[in-house]
C-alpha cells in the first residue's frame, strides 16, 4: 500500500469515528510551514500559517457569501478530510527553466453549512509557499452562484515593508509604492512583504479562470481581504450550477531571490491543454512602435505614419541582418483615428500605404516573421464578433503573434479586470490556439501562470512599461528593481527594454500627443542598464523597443543579437527588492547576465560559480563606464573581454540607474 493510500484511509477512519472535526493541520513537504484550519464554535472557518520559527498569519477568515438562499460564511462544519501528497517534475514549453519541480502536500476539505450546502476546501503546501481554492461543488438547491463578497483574509502576524501597486479595476499601469505593510489601504496583487521577522511574502492569485480578479483592502492594521472587482451590478461572481475559484497564494521564503525562482504560480496551473506545440517558439522583435509614442509618428495615416510599406521593409531587412524573428506593426490596420468611440478597429483591413500582401511576402523572402497588432480600444465586444475573421487572416497570411491592446474603457460599465473580462481575455487566448497563433496582450488581466495550460499566452503588459518613458515623467530607477519580485512574479512581462536614444537627443519635430507628457520625458537609465533588462525582465517575446535608427553605429546592441530567445536554465545572483538585481541564463552552454541597480551607485560581486568547473570561458562585458551618468551623460558604455571560470568572482561596478549585461560562452580551445 503506498504512503499515500495509507494518509488517505487513516482520515477517513479519523473522520467516520468522530463525525466531525474543528481543526485540521497540514505541513509542507520539508516540514518547515504549517498550515492549520479552524472551524469555530459559530461555524466561522479560519486559516493560520506558520514557519517552524515564526508566525507568518495569524487567524484568518475562509469563506464566501452567495447572494442568494445559501452562504458559506457561517455555519461551516467540517465533514471530510482527505490528503495527497504530489513529487514530480514536468516541462513547459518555454520559459527560463526547462524543467520545474512541482513538490506539494495537499488537503482536501469538505464542509457543509446549516443547510447542508457543500462547499470545497483544497489546500496545497509547498516549500515556497500556500495555496489554497474553494470549490462549489454541483448540488441540488444551489443553481445559479453569485458571488457578492469573497471573505478569504491574509492576516499578517507583523509588519513589514510592502511593494504594491493600488487596487485599480481598469489598469496595472502603476508606480510601486514602498511603505509599511499598515500603510497600505488597498493593493493589485502580486504584493510583495519582507515581514519583520525577514521572512519574505507575496499575495497574488494563479489560474484565475471564469472568475472576478482579486484585490486586497486593508481591514486593519496588517489585516487584509480579498476584494474581488464587481460586475457593473455589484456581483463579483457569477456563475452556474459549480464553481471553483483561483488558487489564493501566498509565496513564503527566506529571501528575495527564492521569491523569483519560485514555481508556485505555474504548479498551480493545470498541464497543458494543447496538443501539438511545435508551432509554440518564443522569438526577438523589433517594430513600429516607438516613433509613435515618442510622437515622431503617427498610428494613422498622414505625412509620418509609421506603418508603411516602406518603413516595414527596412525593419524586416533590420531584423534578417540582427538574428531577430519578427517585427510588430502597430497603425498598419484602420481604425485608429476613431480610436476612443464603439466598433472603431476594423482588424482586417489595412491603411492603403500598408500594402500588406506585399509585406507578407518580403518578410517570407527574407525568413523574417511579422506580428500582427489588434487594438480593441477596450471594445471587448466587437473584438468578440471580428475574432475569427482577424485572425484567420494572420493564420492564412503565415502570421504566428499577435499584440493585441484594450486602450480605453471597457463598455457597458465593465472593468478590465472584472469576471467577464476574465472571460474574454480566456477566449482570446483559446481561440488563437485554434489558428495556432501565440499571443502578447497589452492592459491585460494579471498573469496567473495559465501559460501552464496555454502556452501559446506568451507575454504580457499589465506594468508600467517602456511606453510610459515616452510621454510622461518616466519610470523611475526602483521600478526595475521591484517589477522583478512583484509583477515578475505573476508571469512574463512585455516591458519593451532597448531604447539606446536614453535622452531622446535624435527626437525630431515631436509632436506632444499623450495629456501625461509635460515635456520632460526621458527614460531613466543608463544604456547598461537597458542592455541588462532584456535579461532582468523575462519574456519570450523580448522586443528591442527603439526606432531602428537608434541602432545604427551602436556595438552595444551586439548584445541583444547574440541574446537567445529563451533559455534553459536561470539563477538569481543578487537581489535586494528596490535595490539591485542580477540573473544569469544559459542556453546550451552559453550563460548571459543582467545586473542592475536602483538610484544609487552600487558594486556586487557576482559568483560565477555556476559555470562548468572543467571549462574555461571568455565573458564580453557591457558596462557603465566611470563617465556615465543618469543625468549627463547616459549613453557611455564600455564593452571588454575577460577570461572568467567557475573560481571568479566578478566585481561588478554600476552607477546610478545603472547595470551591466555579461554574455560568457566557452573560450576556443
Ligand atoms: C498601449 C500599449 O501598451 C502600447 O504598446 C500600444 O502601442 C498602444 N496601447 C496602442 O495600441
Ligand atoms: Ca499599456
Amino acid at each position: 500500500m503506498s504512503k499515500m493510500t495509507i494518509v488517505v484511509l487513516l482520515s477517513v477512519l479519523l473522520f467516520s469515528a468522530c463525525g466531525s472535526s474543528k481543526s485540521v493541520d497540514l505541513l509542507s513537504p520539508n516540514g518547515e510551514i504549517a498550515f492549520n484550519l479552524e472551524v469555530n464554535e459559530n461555524g466561522q472557518a479560519f486559516y493560520k500559517l506558520q514557519t517552524n520559527k515564526n508566525q507568518i498569519f495569524s487567524d484568518s477568515r475562509l469563506g464566501m457569501e452567495l447572494h442568494e438562499d445559501s452562504l458559506f460564511t457561517d455555519g461551516l462544519r467540517i465533514i471530510n478530510v482527505v490528503r495527497n501528497e504530489k513529487n514530480e517534475n514536468w516541462k513547459p514549453v518555454w520559459g527560463p527553466n526547462e524543467t520545474i519541480p512541482e513538490k506539494y502536500n495537499e488537503l482536501i476539505v469538505s464542509l457543509k453549512n446549516h443547510e447542508n450546502n457543500d462547499l470545497k476546501l483544497y489546500v496545497r503546501l509547498f516549500d515556497d509557499g500556500l495555496g489554497f481554492r474553494y470549490e462549489i461543488p454541483q448540488q441540488n438547491g444551489i443553481d445559479s452562484i453569485n458571488i457578492t463578497k469573497e471573505l478569504t483574509e491574509f492576516n499578517f502576524a507583523q509588519n513589514g515593508t510592502a511593494w504594491s501597486i493600488p487596487a485599480n479595476f481598469d489598469s496595472y499601469e502603476m508606480l510601486y509604492r514602498t511603505t509599511q505593510l499598515s500603510e497600505v489601504p488597498d493593493a493589485n496583487t502580486p504584493i510583495t512583504v519582507k515581514m519583520e521577522s525577514g521572512y519574505y511574502v507575496s499575495i497574488h492569485e494563479a489560474n484565475l479562470t471564469n472568475y472576478a480578479g482579486m484585490t486586497l483592502k486593508n481591514t486593519g492594521s496588517t489585516n487584509f481581504q480579498a476584494n474581488l472587482v464587481p460586475w457593473p451590478d455589484g456581483v463579483k461572481v457569477k456563475a452556474k450550477g459549480s464553481l471553483q475559484s483561483p488558487w489564493r497564494t501566498v509565496m513564503l521564503c527566506k529571501n528575495a531571490a527564492d521569491l523569483v525562482e519560485s514555481n508556485l504560480i505555474q504548479n498551480l496551473n493545470e498541464a497543458c491543454a494543447i496538443p501539438d506545440t511545435k508551432w509554440i517558439q518564443p522569438m526577438k522583435y523589433v517594430g513600429i512602435w516607438w516613433g509613435m509614442h515618442l510622437g515622431v509618428e503617427t498610428w494613422t495615416p498622414g505625412p509620418i505614419h509609421g506603418a508603411t510599406t516602406d518603413n516595414m521593409k527596412k525593419y524586416i531587412d533590420f531584423a534578417a541582418d540582427n538574428n531577430i524573428q519578427a517585427v510588430l506593426a502597430e497603425g498598419w490596420n484602420t481604425g485608429w483615428e476613431n480610436w476612443g468611440k464603439p466598433r472603431a478597429f476594423d482588424q482586417v483591413t489595412p491603411y492603403p500605404d500598408f500594402d500588406f500582401d506585399e509585406i507578407v511576402s518580403y518578410a517570407k523572402s527574407k525568413g523574417v516573421e511579422l506580428i500582427g497588432h489588434h487594438e480593441t480600444g477596450g471594445d471587448y465586444i466587437f473584438y468578440e464578433e471580428s475574432m475569427d475573421k482577424a485572425f484567420s487572416k494572420l493564420h492564412d497570411n503565415g502570421i504566428r503573434v499577435v499584440k493585441t491592446g484594450y486602450a480605453g474603457p471597457i463598455p457597458n460599465g465593465q472593468f478590465h479586470h472584472g469576471q467577464k473580462m476574465v472571460q474574454h481575455y480566456r477566449k482570446v487566448v483559446e481561440t488563437a490556439a485554434k489558428y495556432h497563433l501565440m499571443v502578447d496582450a497589452h492592459e491585460p488581466i494579471k498573469a496567473t501562470g495559465i501559460s501552464r495550460t496555454y502556452p501559446n499566452m506568451m507575454t504580457r503588459e499589465g506594468a508600467r512599461g517602456m511606453e510610459w518613458n515616452g510621454w510622461s515623467e518616466g519610470n523611475p530607477p526602483e521600478h526595475h528593481v521591484i517589477l522583478p519580485f512583484t509583477r515578475c512574479l505573476g508571469g512574463p512581462i512585455d516591458y519593451t527594454p532597448g531604447t539606446f536614444d536614453i535622452l531622446y537627443k535624435n527626437r525630431k519635430n515631436y509632436i506632444k500627443w499623450n495629456s501625461n507628457d509635460k515635456g520632460n520625458s526621458r527614460v531613466n537609465t543608463t544604456l547598461a542598464k537597458q542592455l541588462a533588462l532584456w535579461v532582468c525582465l523575462y519574456s519570450p517575446l523580448q522586443m528591442a523597443s527603439d526606432m531602428i535608427s537608434n541602432y545604427e553605429d551602436q556595438p552595444a546592441f551586439q548584445f541583444f543579437v547574440n541574446l537567445p530567445a529563451d533559455f534553459e536554465e536561470s539563477k538569481v545572483l543578487a537581489a535586494e527588492i528596490g535595490d539591485v538585481y542580477a540573473v544569469a541564463r544559459r542556453k546550451a552552454s552559453n550563460w548571459y547576465i543582467g545586473a542592475i541597480t536602483d538610484e544609487n551607485a552600487r558594486e556586487i560581486d557576482l559568483d560565477l560559480g555556476f559555470l562548468d568547473a572543467d571549462k574555461k570561458y571568455v565573458a564580453t562585458i557591457y558596462s557603465d563606464t566611470e563617465n556615465t551618468s543618469l543625468n549627463e551623460n547616459p549613453t557611455e558604455i564600455k564593452i571588454f573581454k575577460k577570461a572568467v571560470d567557475s573560481k571568479t568572482k566578478l566585481h561588478v561596478k554600476m552607477q546610478n540607474s545603472g547595470g551591466q549585461a555579461i554574455e560568457i560562452r566557452e573560450a576556443e580551445k
